[in-house]
């Protein structure tokens, strides 16, 4: 899917967001051969870029300036695939988007590189908008990044796992990066503080709903949608909140708890594992679960005085429900 050919977003978006585009190949194709092969196929390859897309958008709150926005929005992105390039290496992936990553592609060696150079050109691009508070939001949400996928780590093939444990993961690992989005279009278009704050639960609370919503795409999904075969969490042992709520509804049934603990993992093992998780409520209360987040969200916006920005953050919030329906 892409935003730009949807009406989804605003004009006026949608023209920060292909500057936005042009900009990252143009700092793609000036970096050596294999990190500029290796970035431009991972970034070709698609992603809804949605966290740029929450910069743009919370940048529109007072002066939408995207001489500043733009190399912001460049950054998240930037990071953002810098720790996606960074967890697929972890999780020896071989697919995202439908096309091959980097480490399966090319290798380890050059998706480390890339990573970091993708990590280091984010940060460098920020020192641009010489504004302390905007590399501090940037920095604090790449601690929580890493923090977020320690803590996957940590917690991978453990059975026994709480709601909480499982919403603080992703608070680090997903909404983070959503909510400093928000906060950082926020502050470089001069919003009060009010509105800040506003802005960042709506992040956090979005990053949350999504988060839960792919974790359940993840068993769910259609292959040829999701890019990647399903069932890729069941087989690392990725305990998400589906499988949380299967694993107790069903008193931890050994079809279920056995691939989680990887002592069952063959594709007919991961086949059953998700039929069982299906014949409970787990999916269906992980929606409900992921909406509620929706609605805190959405919740959030209703004091801001700017009607337009309030519209197109619901629109944006109404379209990652409406997409994993
Ligand atoms: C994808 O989630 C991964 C993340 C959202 C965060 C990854 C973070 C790191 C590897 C550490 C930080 C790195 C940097 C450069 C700051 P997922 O595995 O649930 O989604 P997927 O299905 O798309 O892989
Ligand atoms: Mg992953």
């Amino acid at each position: 899917m892409n935003f730009l050919e949807e009406d989804i977003i605003t004009p006026q978006i949608k023209e920060g967001l292909s500057l936005v585009e042009s900009l990252i190949t143009k700092i793609f194709s000036s970096a050596s051969e294999s990190i500029q092969k290796a970035s431009l196929s991972i970034f070709q390859a698609g992603g809804k870029r949605l966290r740029p897309i929450l910069l743009l958008a919370s940048g529109t709150i007072r002066e939408y300036d995207l001489e500043k926005l733009v190399p912001a929005a460049i950054s998240i992105e930037l990071l953002h695939m810098a720790s996606l390039i960074h967890d697929d290496i972890l999780d020896g992936a071989e697919l995202r988007r439908g096309v091959p990553t980097i480490n399966f592609a090319l290798g380890k060696k050059i998706a480390i590189a890339t990573g970091d150079f993708l990590f280091a050109q984010a940060f460098e691009l920020l020192t641009v908008l010489d504004n302390s508070e905007v590399i501090q939001v940037m920095a604090e949400a790449a601690h929580a990044l890493s923090l977020g996928e320690l803590q996957q780590m940590e917690t991978s093939r453990w059975v026994e796992q709480t709601e909480m444990g499982y919403l603080r993961r992703i608070r680090n690992k997903t909404a983070s990066l959503f909510a400093a989005a928000c906060k950082i279009g926020a502050l470089l278009s001069g919003a009060s503080l009010k509105e800040i704050k506003i802005l960042t639960t709506y992040g956090d609370s979005l990053g949350i709903a999504f988060q839960i919503f792919d974790d359940i795409l993840d068993i769910i999904g259609d292959e040829k949608v999701l890019g990647k075969p399903p069932g890729i969490d069941l087989r690392d042992g990725t305990v998400t909140l589906p499988i949380i709520y299967a694993l107790e509804e069903s008193k931890f049934d050994p079809r279920i708890s056995e691939v989680v603990k990887g002592e069952r993992v063959s594709d007919r093992d991961i086949e059953r594992a998700i039929r069982v998780i299906e014949e409970t409520h787990a999916i269906e209360n992980a929606k409900s679960e992921a909406r509620k987040h929706i609605k805190v969200a959405l919740a959030a916006l209703e004091s801001l005085e700017n009607k337009e920005v309030q519209k197109n953050l619901i629109s944006i919030g109404n379209f990652i429900t409406e997409r994993y329906h």
